[in-house]
């Protein structure tokens, strides 16, 4: 099969800004990356993975590598791959994986993961991977670019062209990628029950109508941002799966509106970041969790304690969090394994409209590429 687009033609459709645009297209981008992959019995069928249950067999480890944004994305994807089908993945950046002698062999499985499929350091970190005996499988969203071409099996998500460089419709349909390749797996490992595969199946077809519920509340982050647009400095924190998001939040942000904002993880606190916090500094925190739920209150409390304003992100239902954060905005309820696709959502706004208030090039900001093709 093959599909292509014409950049050119691609117009902005109303929406002042591409990065505008392209956020509102993740309904539709997941909806496509999902709907495609699910036979009429409800069940699992991947075109492009070649993945045999003796392949996988045969696999002990997984890398994921990638860069940016579609980094952030891999650190999810080994969350679910190692929840949902045990298997030891580490994920690292591309520039990093290349020169560090990473320890592989034909029972490895090298994960790509490139929105253009043109990024060099991702692009050397898969020959090196193939040179070493692993098996390639690639995350892409350009069909026939250069990655998909050279691995072995390609997933390709469907998000559509992204022009704007700040990466977001990649990013949530990468998420996506990385829940189906998961369970795919624990299909061919039984690593866990039919019916927990089901149920997540399930409620990931629910996912498009969530992700459009964050964005009717779009208002909601127009106001934060207005308010917040001036901060020289933002924290963004969580745990688990959230400080994941937590990176990918902070990098949109630096990203289009310049400001120097960092991230990590919650429990990482006191070890260091706490020496920051002083009156009126901005603490974003994700708190999806429930797990992980009461720790992130008492993170927060330790911020406020030292005069942080807190935005927080939680699930629906965990109200407790608005005795102790400023503002708190919530996701649709949903399994604790799939929240990051609607708890990012916030926070791209939230980089959009900082952005636009500070007056960027939200589309083109300064001193970026949409792909990096040079070391
Ligand atoms: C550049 C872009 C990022 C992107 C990264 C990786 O830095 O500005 O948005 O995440 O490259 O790009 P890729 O095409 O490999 O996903």
């Amino acid at each position: 099969f093959e599909v292509t687009w014409d950049i050119d033609a691609a117009e902005k459709e109303g929406y002042e800004h591409f990065t505008l645009k392209e956020i509102y297209e993740q309904p539709k981008g997941v909806k496509d990356t999902v709907t495609r992959r699910i036979d009429a019995s409800g069940d699992l069928k991947l075109e492009g993975l070649q993945i045999t249950k003796e392949d996988l067999a045969a696999i002990n480890r997984i890398y994921i590598v990638a860069c940016g944004t579609a980094y952030h994305a891999g650190l999810v994807g080994r969350r679910a791959i190692e929840k949902f089908a045990g298997i030891p993945v580490e994920c690292d950046v591309a520039s990093e994986f290349r020169y560090r002698d990473p320890f592989i062999d034909a029972h490895t499985l090298f994960i790509a993961v490139s929105q253009s499929g043109e990024t060099l350091d991702t692009l050397q970190s898969i020959r090196e991977a193939k040179r070493k005996g692993a098996r390639v499988l690639s995350i892409v969203n350009v069909v026939g670019s250069s990655v998909s071409r050279e691995s072995d099996d390609v997933f390709y998500t469907w998000a559509g062209p992204e022009i704007g460089v700040a990466s977001t419709k990649a990013y949530t349909t990468q998420l996506t990628a990385f829940y189906l390749i998961a369970l795919y797996f624990a299909k061919l490992n039984g690593y866990t029950t039919d019916s927990y595969r089901h149920e997540i199946l399930k409620e990931l077809l629910k996912m498009p109508t969530m992700i459009q519920s964050v964005l009717d509340k779009t208002e909601d982050i127009q106001k934060l941002a207005a308010a917040q647009f001036n901060n020289e400095k933002v924290f963004f924190m969580g745990r688990g799966v959230d400080c994941d998001l937590a990176f990918e939040g902070s990098l949109k942000l630096k990203e289009i509106s310049y400001i120097n904002s960092f991230a990590i993880a919650a429990g990482e606190l006191k070890h260091g970041t706490i020496a920051l916090i002083e009156e009126g500094t901005f603490v974003i925190a994700v708190a999806t969790q429930d797990r992980l739920y009461d720790k992130m209150l008492s993170n927060i409390k330790e911020v406020k304690a030292r005069g942080a304003h807190v935005f927080a992100i939680a699930q629906e239902g965990n109200t407790e969090i608005q005795k102790t954060a400023d503002e708190v905005f919530y996701i649709p309820k949903t399994m604790d394994e799939l929240a990051a696709i609607t708890a990012i959502i916030p926070l791209q706004l939230f980089a959009y409209y900082v952005s636009l208030a500070r007056g960027n090039d939200v589309d083109k900001p300064r001193n970026l590429a949409k792909s990096v093709t040079v070391e």
